[in-house]
Order: C-alpha cells, then structure tokens, then sequence
C-alpha cells in the first residue's frame, strides 16, 4: 500500500501513490482535518507509546510527527526494546542444564518470590509449562483433566495431553467470563470415584486471564470456591497463568494472592511482558524436581539461557506498568470503536478487563472485514490504520 491517506471515492491517486497536489504534507494536514474525528486522532495518541517501544514499529513520519505501525493481532507480536536488549547482551550466563546459570537461577527466584510458591523452572514456552504440568500431576495413564471447552490447553496444544502424557481430557462449557460451573464440575469430578468403569480425575485447570472469552479476569472467589472443591476430593488445580500478571495488574493484587488458590502454575513471558520466548512453571519444592526431570525428557533443558532470562527478567521488572498501560489502550480502543456506531462492528467496553478487545462483526463475513482492513500495511501508519478502520465502517454502512 502507498503511504498516505486513502484516495476518497472519486479522487485518484497516481500510481507513485502520492496523492495529486503539489504539498503533500499540506495535502495530508487538509485530508486530515477533513475526514478525521477527534476520537480517532485521540485514539490514535493513545496507541502512540512514548518512551519504550515493545509493541509498535517507528514507521516513518507524517508531516514530521514520527508515527506508529501498532500490530493489534496477538500480544505475542511484541518486540523487544533496546533495555531488554541490553540486558540479553549483557547476561551473564552458564550452563542451565548443570544448574549453573546465574541469571537463570535469578529469574526462578524472583519469580518464585513474586508467585509465592517454593521453586519455578524456566522453560521455552507455556505449551511446554502446562504439558509438564499436567505430567507431574496426572501419574497413571488415563487419569482424567477437567477444563474448559474453549481453553488453550484444549483447544491449541494439540491434545498434547492426550498424544504424549496419556491423559483423558475431558472439557465442560465454558461460561462467559471464562468460568466452570461448580455444580457441573462437582459432578464430574464425583462421577468416578469408586468405579471401575470411569477414568479417575485427577486435575482441574483453569485460564486466566481467559483469552477466548476476551482475556476475562477469573473471580478471585471462583478460584478459591474450586480449590475448597478440588481439596475436598483429593484433585489438584493447574492454573495456565500465560497471562496470569495482567490478571494480577487488573485486580489490582499480588500475583501471589492468585497463586494461592491452585497448586501449580504456568506464566509466560512472551506475552504482554514482551520478551521473545520463555515461560515457566510454579509449585512446590517436589513439583519442581519432578517438572526438570520431564523437561529433559521433553528436549526442553537449555544451556546458555540466561540470554533469555534476562530479557524475561526486564518484562517482570517492568510488568505493572507496561500492562497498565496496555490494559488502558485496550480500553481506549474499545470504546473509540463503540463511538464509531457502526452497524457492522460492535463491541462491549465493559467486557474489556485486559489487553484484549472482542469485537463483534455483524453483517458481512469477518474474513471481508478482514480483507478491507488488510490494505493498512507495514507500510501505513497508526493514524491511517484508525483512519482506515473509519473510513471502511463508513463505507460498508453507506455501499
Ligand atoms: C492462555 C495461553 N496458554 C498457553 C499458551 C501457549 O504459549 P506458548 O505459545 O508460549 O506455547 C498461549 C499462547 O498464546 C495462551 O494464550
């Protein structure tokens, strides 16, 4: 796509992609205060950061203010900024695999401290943080996991569970904000004790934040209602907690006080915490010993990692503010396409409790949407890309 606003209908642009005045920057100034609302350029200061850049890409200037690529996909997308890098540059590192990593071993600590569990293992990503997980607490082939329907574990790891650990999952309705009911799961947990015939269920696990429900914040009562459960019977609780610090930056609590109400964990950091890969897994002294041993046997024992440690060790260090930060864009974004009104879009701020925004496309296909949204490339910047976002709603609610 050429840079510059798009052509309005009956307008032609030449193929340089310059539009057809002598001033271009003039020509953008006069474009932009014809066509945009102040929503938008508020919105679109808004996506702007303005110290550390993780997530946008410097993509040029308009009119001399630098602007901003913003890549609302997946906060997975992020990059590392230049402290990050740094800190990769400058670890000092050894040999994980012989448990002589400093930084390593910094990051486990730290992270053990802040989760309030006795010991954390780093490992590559959180698909591998959950699968070791649901090893060290299901023991005997076909014990039974209890999660929900749309959950990641299930739906997005290839039943890894079941393909390499032998494991029955056996997946309940999720509820809006991401939630089991607790009578349903009493059920299922109940149902085979005693008999021959039903798998023995030996782990519940949960999600959150809960991302296919929009990155919903599990209740803190909820949590501990289905621990008080799973105790009751003799179950464990797994939390995949890949974004278990903005649901502590959203509640406003120690990460910690989440922890408490489940027996291991899992949290990423390539994440909303913005380093390029890791993750790890939280629990007791035991847990821990059991989970280096089925890394090894996963191919997941690292060397040199305090590279990856320290740039996992700036995204904690850095984590309440920057998910702040990214839970108020979200917000931001929510409500600028709310006031947008239009009749194929729509979407609900007040479901919007992290870094997530759902939002609802009524009418045409998503994959249409989709396509017209496509022509705001790498090329484009932040303000155009709200600006396409307008100028395709008005199209679509007109043609
Ligand atoms: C909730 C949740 N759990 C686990 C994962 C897996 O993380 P990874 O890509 O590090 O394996 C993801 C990835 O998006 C996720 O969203």
């Amino acid at each position: 796509m050429p840079r510059g606003p798009p052509a309005s209908p009956g307008q032609s642009r030449p193929k340089s992609g310059k539009p057809c005045h002598s001033d271009p920057a003039e020509e953008d100034r006069g474009w932009r205060a014809r066509h945009y609302p102040a929503m938008l350029r508020r919105l679109t200061r808004a996506a702007t950061p303005r110290q550390r850049v993780f997530w946008a890409r410097r993509s040029g200037s308009l009119a001399g203010v630098p602007t901003y690529v913003v890549d609302l996909r997946s906060d997975t997308v992020t990059k590392p900024g230049p402290a990050m890098r740094r800190a990769m540059a400058e670890a000092v590192v050894g040999d994980d695999d012989y448990g002589e990593d400093p930084t390593v071993r910094e990051l486990q600590a730290t992270a053990a401290e802040l989760l309030g569990v006795e010991r954390t293992l780093f490992v590559p990503t959180n698909t591998m943080a959950n699968l070791i997980s649901v090893m060290c607490h299901c023991r005997r082939r076909g014990s039974q996991l209890l999660l929900g329907h749309e959950c990641h574990l299930h739906v997005y790891e290839q039943g890894g569970v079941a393909q390499i650990a032998g494991v029955h999952s056996h997946p309940l309705p999720d509820l809006p904000h991401g939630t089991l009911d607790l009578a349903e799961l009493e059920r299922l947990v109940t149902r085979g004790l005693g008999s021959p015939y039903h798998p023995v269920c030996e782990l519940i696990c949960l999600e959150n934040t809960h991302s296919s429900s929009g990155g919903r914040v599990l209740p803190m009562e909820y949590l501990r209602q289905v621990h008080l459960l799973a105790q009751r019977y003799g179950v464990r609780v797994h939390l995949d907690g890949a974004r278990l610090m903005n649901a502590a930056v959203a509640l406003g609590v120690p990460p910690a006080c989440i922890v408490e109400h489940c027996d291991s964990v899992s949290l990423c950091f390539s994440k909303g915490l913005g380093a390029p890969v890791g993750a790890l897994v939280g629990g007791p002294k035991d847990f821990i010993e059991e989970a280096w041993r089925l890394r090894k046997a996963l191919g997941g024992g690292m060397r040199q990692a305090g590279v990856l440690a320290a740039a996992a060790l700036v995204g904690l260090a850095d984590a309440e503010e920057m998910l702040q930060r990214d839970h108020q864009n979200a917000q931001r974004f929510a409500r600028g396409l709310q006031e947008l009104a239009s009749p194929v879009c729509s979407v609900d701020p007040t479901a919007v409790e992290t870094n997530m925004v759902m939002v609802r496309v009524d009418g045409l296909p998503p994959e249409e949407l989709c396509r017209r949204l496509q022509a705001v490339s790498a090329d484009e910047d932040t303000e155009l890309a709200l600006g396409k976002w307008a100028f395709v709603l008005r199209t679509l609610r007109t043609g």
